[in-house]
């Protein structure tokens, strides 16, 4: 297989699990209605862990490096663009099922999920060398905050259904997620700064 089509292999998964949260919906859902709410809850669920791949993959490598987490790092760009596609079919599927039931959402809703689809674009748009070396000091800031602004988003959804009898049992699974790999985030953190501290003491 070309390096061409292996860098697009994170793109192809991604687009491949939101096509199968949408199919399934469409399968399991009794009417209209009840599959666009399927639909716009199992997208969420493909992009979050196309999105949880992109935002451990450097720390993974760190914690445990090896053939797999190396190939996974060099990859990150590609898992970040399958998860701005991911979350692009969320979009769809939720205007959609907005639309056919009538139901508003809260305008904090609309404007913090607004706001991550705007980072998710800009973000998207300067994945790329040119803009990375014309952007600079100010392409970390954007994409720095903006993974961390998406994570709260998808931490905040899912521990607001712990408070839910009916929709616990998601919070239950995908809020640890989140937490998991925030977790890892820290550990490479601090274990990269220990190897620092360590050389420049030598
Ligand atoms: C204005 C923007 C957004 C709107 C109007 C919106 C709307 C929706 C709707 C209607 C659902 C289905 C709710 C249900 O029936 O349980 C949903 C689920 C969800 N959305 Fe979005 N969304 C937006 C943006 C986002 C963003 C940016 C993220 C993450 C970064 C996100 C993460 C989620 C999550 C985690 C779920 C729950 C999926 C589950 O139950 O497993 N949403 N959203």
């Amino acid at each position: 297989m070309s390096v061409r089509s292996h860098r697009a292999t994170p793109i192809l998964i991604a687009f491949v699990a939101s096509a199968t949260a949408v199919a399934a919906a469409a399968l399991s859902g009794g009417d209209f209605v009840e599959q666009s709410r399927l639909a716009a809850r199992w997208t969420a669920r493909a992009s979050f862990l196309i999105f949880l791949v992109a935002y451990s993959a450097a720390a993974l490598d760190t914690l445990f490096p090896s053939a797999l987490t190396r190939r996974i790092r060099q990859r990150r760009r590609q898992w970040g663009l399958g998860f701005a596609l991911a979350h692009t079919v969320h979009l769809a599927a939720l205007v959609h099922a907005l639309n056919l039931t009538g139901e508003q959402r809260p305008l904090l809703t609309l404007i913090g999920g607004g706001f991550a689809y705007v980072l998710i674009l800009a973000m998207a748009l300067t994945s790329n060398d040119a803009s990375q070396r014309a952007l600079g000091a100010a392409w970390k800031r954007l994409h720095g905050f903006g993974i961390h602004y998406i994570w709260f988003i998808f931490f905040f959804s899912y521990a607001g259904r712990l408070a839910d009898p009916e929709r616990m049992a998601t919070g239950l699974i995908f809020a640890p997620l989140a937490v998991a790999a925030l977790g890892l985030r820290m550990l490479a953190w601090i274990k990269k700064r220990r190897a620092r501290t360590l050389a420049s003491a030598i």
